[in-house]
């Protein structure tokens, strides 16, 4: 076992509209990915991870911009959200070395990131409580999802290939590390996303933020300047 342990039934019950709303969106778009993806886990995790890195820039941007405005501290959560979207572009380049996407997936990608981007963003800007909840949804779908992929391993019907160099250079694996390890320490920074994002929602509607999952160890990603120096 790669990743640390993790509750996988952590669920925030939805309370009130707009927990509502988060939810059910959230599981509208589950069963369009599950339509269209099916079994095809090494697919549906590159296409995904995509729209998964969006929030959080998302996030930042405009939390950097309503600090500016108010001159206030942001509490770390700019950093919190930017760190969330790298670490979603990093799934991003170690499933691409698993899957290769088609060229309709592709075409899914650009059309999907322009439409999420810009609802996203609308969304942050009318209710920043509800895009965190949405987002700590996408996170709980997202455990569940890895926790299918691991299955599909564990049961052989995916092969369970060597980690991609990236990965292990990324979450300091080990050289024989393999796809489960990958898979298993994704889903781990998966239940790390959802508890901070569920906490952001909480904090947002004044209830108790709640225990956050332990973000696995992974390198942290310089600037140009420091490898160039
Ligand atoms: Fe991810
Ligand atoms: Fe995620």
């Amino acid at each position: 076992m790669t990743g640390p342990a993790i509750d996988l039934r952590i669920h925030h019950k939805p309370a009130g509209v707009s927990d509502t709303v988060a939810f059910g969106f959230v599981k509208a778009l589950r069963f369009c990915a599950d339509t269209f993806f099916a079994k095809r886990y090494g697919h549906r995790a590159v296409v995904l991870e995509t729209v998964a890195a969006v929030p959080g820039m998302v996030g930042a941007t405009l939390n950097h911009l309503k600090c500016l405005r108010r001159m206030e501290s942001d509490k770390g959560w700019i950093k919190t959200l930017m760190d969330e979207a790298e670490n979603e572009r990093m799934h991003l380049m170690t499933f691409i070395e698993v899957a290769k996407p088609t060229l309709f997936e592709r075409f899914v990608v650009v059309a999907a990131q322009w439409v999420f981007y810009l609802f996203f963003f609308g969304l942050y800007l009318v209710s920043s409580k509800t895009a965190h909840r949405v987002v700590g949804y996408f996170e709980e779908e997202a455990v569940i999802s890895y926790t299918h992929y691991l299955a599909e391993i564990d049961e052989g019907r995916s092969e369970n290939v060597a980690a991609p160099q990236i990965a292990l250079d990324y979450w300091n694996l080990p050289a024989n590390a393999t796809l489960r390890d990958v898979v298993e320490v994704v889903r781990a920074d998966e239940a790390h996303h959802r508890d901070v994002n569920h906490s952001f929602a909480n904090e947002l509607a004044g209830m108790p933020t709640g225990a956050i999952a332990p973000c696995p160890p992974h390198v942290v990603l310089e600037p140009n300047w420091k490898t160039a120096a």
